[in-house]
């Protein structure tokens, strides 16, 4: 705009940026296209680089700051986070009416909820000052969280400034999460990347607000939404939670619109029955719905216990179901020689995916539920995406059905199947067994072992059917051209694959240990066997008391390495492997050889950690002489608890063993080093 001076043209785009982002990511209704929008992004940049001097950190070219960030700080709330406790029928909605109202002493009078869907995604805690968002925080523990400000103000639906709203600071909470469309392709890509699928939105929203790259977390398209607005005592507030949401919608915070004040159990019964049945037409995952008592006065009334407040539940939806027929029952055989049984579905709608498969665990789990080919099963997917049989509908059960056998022979090699005693699980234990093979190629190169990218699933089957890779040591002897000849295979990715190859050799031994795929080894198994014993040969020729005395190897373990390595074929493919230059040794430090200063401690982590990966954490306090262990018991030391710490930390409080955030965690390893 000709004439306008720089500053007020930069305030308007900022004002029609922010208005549209609204539109688009908090509405859902967008007035304008993608490139005009794109346009006035364009220009405000524009602007701005040619006046550095009136950016700030609430423009919206201000986003994504670019730089990594260094782990995340640990930060306290200002009043504790609270949870919900859960329900799951009418009845128990009833029930928490009538606590309610015996608590608000109001006879038969009904009480004001608001009923707000329950979004599956990640608690968070948003502090705005003078109007600017100024920190992100996750819920961590209730107590203290993350601060993940660089990764909230990614967040296009999260406004960097307030439209209007009070002057001071003002703290509100609510949910990142992923849109199930967000969910579908992240994991699709996931997928292809060979990477381990997320099983729900919500781990994967929590996934990607923990990754320390914003840019990163800019592109996968989180979301969130307010539901509360946090009074601190203050400043007055307005009188009831439904104000306190139009309030919040209009200072332009994202409020899900679909909330509603309604009086008295009845209506909230039928809204939350009304939703189950509508979830799918959102955009978002929801588990559920969350009453909560309107009037603010009250709520001060009903108070909390140490979890949850009383004057709030979570109304939880049935897990969806379908009925479908069980075509037949198939088996796959997994890399230890499993023969694991799966159900082959006519395809069905269920929770918005079409569903033709589903696990069965093992033929012991098919007799007691008594699942027989041809019957009518009902299928049932919770939050999860992987769906369950339930149970089979024996009204509709074909009259000539036989009950389910379990085969004796090997689905891929024909073997003869074997089971031990104390197993469910019935195995193939042929060596050469292609099935077996192909996933143990898989597995050899996955990415926390042997991280041989490019290796996938469709080549790995060519080189296994092709007789071109009979064990892991043939990898070693591709070429390019033996590659180039297989299907879907470019000159290009052939050359990058010999490369990755290559690079392999000089993985480390624990990765290689893990990468043999020893029955009950570990990653972390692994990784204590080739610090202890630092070379191959070290871990092949310790005689299995040897094997047993090292900490945190059991005799489980111990006898699976010592049935390995007496394995004359296991010897053989070792020396090929060795031959072929693939790295036998170990750069993970020794093992403390005199009791370290926290011998006789043990820890139990739980949550997740942000500035250290939890291998790192285990190696850093074993470092120390002190063990980490599964499960909290009054034998328990401390309990390290990180971001969304659940039920262990909860049983620590009960037992008064000592919790740990990541920081004191920190701050004793470098104590004890020091
Ligand atoms: S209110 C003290 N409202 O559900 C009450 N929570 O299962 C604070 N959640 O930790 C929570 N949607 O992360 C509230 N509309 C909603 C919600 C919601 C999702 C989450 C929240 C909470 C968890 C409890």
């Amino acid at each position: 705009m000709a004439g306008t001076p720089p500053k007020d043209r930069i305030r308007d785009l900022r004002d029609a940026i922010r208005h549209h982002e609204e539109r688009y990511y908090i509405h859902n209704a967008p007035e304008i296209s993608d490139e005009q929008f794109d346009r006035l992004l364009h220009e405000l940049e524009r602007i701005e680089a040619e006046h550095p001097e009136l950016v700030t950190g609430d423009s919206p070219t201000q986003r994504v700051a670019g730089r990594p960030v260094e782990g995340f700080a640990t930060v306290e709330h200002r009043t504790q986070m609270l949870s919900l406790d859960n329900t799951y029928s009418d009845d128990e909605l009833r029930a928490f009416d009538e606590r309610v109202r015996k608590g608000a002493g109001v006879g038969g009078d009904p009480i004001a909820y608001v009923a707000e869907i329950k979004i599956d995604g990640l608690s968070i805690a948003l502090t705005y000052d003078e109007g600017r968002l100024v920190r992100g925080a996750t819920r961590g523990d209730g107590v203290r969280g993350e601060d993940v400000t660089a990764n909230v103000r990614t967040i296009r639906a999260i406004p960097l400034a307030l439209r209007s709203g009070p002057p001071g600071p003002i703290e509100v909470r609510g949910e990142v999460y992923l849109s199930r469309a967000s969910f579908t392709r992240m994991n699709r890509e996931r997928e292809e990347s060979g990477e381990p699928l997320f099983a729900n939105p919500r781990n994967a929203a929590a996934g990607t607000m923990r990754n320390l790259a914003p840019a990163l977390v800019a592109s996968r398209g989180l979301s969130a939404f307010v539901y509360q607005l946090v009074g601190d005592g203050a400043r007055a507030m307005p009188p009831t939670h439904s104000d306190a949401l139009a309030a919040m919608q209009s200072w332009g915070l994202p409020v899900e619109p679909h909330w509603q004040r309604l009086d008295g159990i009845d209506k909230v019964v039928a809204f939350c029955r009304s939703w189950a049945e509508k979830r799918r037409t959102l955009e978002f995952g929801t588990d559920g719905v969350v009453i909560k008592v309107d009037d603010l006065a009250l709520r001060e009334r009903l108070g909390a216990t140490a979890k949850c407040p009383r004057w709030a539940t979570a109304f939880k939806f049935p897990p969806e179901q379908a009925h479908t027929k069980l075509l037949r029952i198939d088996v796959n055989v997994g890399r230890t020689g499993a023969n694991t049984p799966y159900a082959v579905l006519d395809p069905v709608l269920l929770a918005g995916s079409t569903i033709s498969m589903a696990t069965l665990h093992n033929a012991e789990d098919i007799a007691r539920k008594d699942l027989r080919e041809g019957d009518t099963v009902v299928i049932e997917k919770g939050g999860d995406v992987i769906p369950k049989v339930v149970a089979p509908v024996l009204s509709l059960r074909p009259p000539d059905s036989k009950p389910w056998e379990m085969p004796t022979t090997c689905k891929a090699c024909a073997s003869t199947l074997t089971r031990e005693d104390d197993e469910v699980i019935w195995r193939c234990v042929n060596e050469s067994c292609p099935a077996k093979l192909r996933r143990g190629l898989l597995h050899f190169a996955g990415r926390t072992a042997m991280n041989i990218e490019g290796l996938g699933e469709s080549l790995v089957e060519q080189l296994v059917e092709k007789a071109i890779v009979g064990d892991y040591a043939d990898l070693y002897r591709l070429t390019e051209a033996t590659l180039a000849r297989l299907d879907r295979m470019a000159e290009k990715s052939a050359s990058n694959l010999v490369a990755e190859i290559e690079k392999s050799k000089t993985s480390d031994l624990s990765r290689l240990i893990y990468a043999l795929g020893i029955r009950h080894v570990g990653e972390k198994a692994a990784a204590t066997l080739a610090r202890h014993f630092r070379t191959m040969q070290g871990v092949l020729k310790a005689p299995i008391e040897a094997l047993q005395s090292v900490r945190e190897v059991g005799p489980v373990v111990a006898r699976s390495v010592r049935m390995f390595a007496d394995e004359p074929r296991n010897r053989r493919l070792i020396d090929r492997l060795e031959k072929a230059g693939v790295n036998m040794t170990t750069s993970l430090p020794k093992p403390a050889e005199e009791p370290g200063p926290l011998a006789g401690k043990t820890f139990v982590l739980t949550g997740t950690l942000s500035a250290m990966t939890r291998e790192q954490a285990i190696e850093a306090i074993e470092r120390l002489g002190a063990r980490v262990t599964g499960s909290v018991t009054k034998k328990t030391s401390y309990v390290v608890a990180g971001a969304e710490a659940g039920s262990k930390l909860e049983k620590a409080r009960q037992l008064g063993i000592e919790t740990l955030d990541e920081a004191a965690l920190r701050a004793l390893i470098i104590k004890q080093h020091a």
